[in-house]
């Protein structure tokens, strides 16, 4: 994804800034042609040479300082950039581009660029509360500008509260989200579910599986990213919410029916990713069963709705994506699903087998179609699994 992208990092002076380098150097990492641009604040805070040598290129600090080059460097990196980070950004920053002043090297090459620019704000709690910034960060939101949510921690100026700066994978994430997609499904309406459903026992003990929730999570991300407006019915909790996608959370079978019931109808694309409990406890026991009172337990199971049957069965426009985990003859059950619950294609996979299936970050799939034709794809990581789907989504939307 940064391969050979032009990425401008600017650095302002806040005392985050040296979390700045890590950032450089794994977009550096990545493939990325990485420039630097920092505050003289920035400056006084860490060397530019630190930012030189992690980026490879040169650093801008002094507007003035490179006149032996002759080209008008401010114009020149914001015509170049593919995304431009402003991490840490300060109030001083956002209030200078908030409000039209361009009187360094840095807010000069923002107010120039017609790149997507990033603000990653790091500051003291009421600093960053403070109306006048918040309302500088909303009027930048409004032109365009995007921002990232500082996190809730442990502060430089030793207290906790919000204004912390984002672990870099959230970075990271963010702005290949910006880089990313060819809008592929552009003002789509995607419905994913994913991970275990938990069907109560008593108010402490569940049947769960073992299903991570990352597949339908990757799913997802790649759907937001070409552009979808993606509502994820999530039995996890744990997992960041990818950007661009609105999670509702759920805890068995049934409530997850009735939150897919309910955005089905208006969407255009419904992947079932979740791994739903095929059975749930006939009673719900009120008070947690005591081992006392019982010196064997038995547990009547009951048969769960099939979600995805029932989406099959009332599907009219509707492009409906189902999962198969297997760990023997995946093929065959899988072509016989497709036809059973009316999908128009299936991503089977092997849960046996080593980098596939549950809890684990790689999948080998394969994708059944409505016409039983078959690809399959070698092992890879769940987010280029995810976006392998989608594209094949798209692509067969487009077909219609
Ligand atoms: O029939 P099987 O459970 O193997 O099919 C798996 C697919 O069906 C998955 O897409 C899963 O999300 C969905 N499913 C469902 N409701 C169930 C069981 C599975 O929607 N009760």
């Amino acid at each position: 994804m940064f391969q050979n992208k032009h990425i401008v990092v600017g650095i302002s002076g806040g005392i985050a800034a040296f979390k700045a380098a890590g950032l450089v150097s794994q977009l550096r990492q990545h493939g990325a042609d990485v420039h630097c641009i920092m505050t003289e604040h920035a400056a006084k805070l860490v060397t530019p040479i630190t930012f030189g040598e992690l980026s490879g290129n040169d650093v801008i600090v002094d507007m003035f300082a490179n006149i032996s080059k002759w080209d008008v460097e401010h114009i020149s990196l914001a015509q170049m950039a593919d995304l431009f980070v402003i991490a840490p950004a300060t109030a001083n920053i956002i209030g200078k581009v908030a409000n039209g002043i361009a009187d360094d090297m840095l807010s000069t090459t923002i107010m120039a660029t017609k790149a997507k620019v990033l603000f990653v704000p790091a500051m003291n709690t009421n600093m960053y509360e403070n109306p006048i910034v918040q309302g500088n960060i909303e009027k930048l939101k409004t032109l365009g500008y995007f921002f990232m949510e500082p996190e809730i921690g442990h502060l430089a100026c030793n207290t906790v509260g919000k204004g912390r700066f984002p672990e870099l994978d959230m970075i990271m994430e963010e702005m290949e989200y910006l880089l990313s997609g060819n809008q592929l499904l552009q003002g789509k309406k995607v419905l994913v579910s994913a991970g275990g459903t938990k069907e109560n026992i008593d108010p402490v003990r569940y049947i769960g599986n073992r299903s991570s929730g990352k597949m339908g999570y990757a799913v997802a991300r790649a759907a937001a990213m070409e552009g979808a407006n993606v509502t994820l019915v999530s039995c996890n909790r744990e997992l960041p919410v990818p950007v661009g996608v609105h999670a509702i959370y759920v805890k068995n079978a049934c409530d997850m029916e009735k939150v897919m019931n309910e955005f089905y109808e208006d969407c255009d694309v419904a992947i079932m990713a979740a791994a739903v409990s095929d059975y749930r406890p006939v009673t719900e026991a009120m008070k947690k069963i005591k081992k006392e009172d019982c010196e064997t337990l038995t547990i009547n199971l009951e048969l769960n709705p099939d979600i995805l049957m029932g989406l099959g069965k009332k599907k009219t426009h509707q492009f409906l994506v189902g999962f198969a985990a297997e760990t023997n003859d995946v093929l065959n059950y899988g072509k016989r699903k497709v036809e059973k619950k009316n999908l128009d294609m299936l991503v089977a996979n092997d849960v046996a087998m080593d980098g596939a299936g549950f809890n684990v970050s790689t999948n080998i799939a394969s994708i059944i179609y409505k016409d039983l034709r078959v690809e399959q794809y070698p092992k890879m990581s769940k987010n280029d699994l995810g976006k392998i789907i989608v594209g094949k989504i798209a692509e067969n939307l487009s077909k219609r």
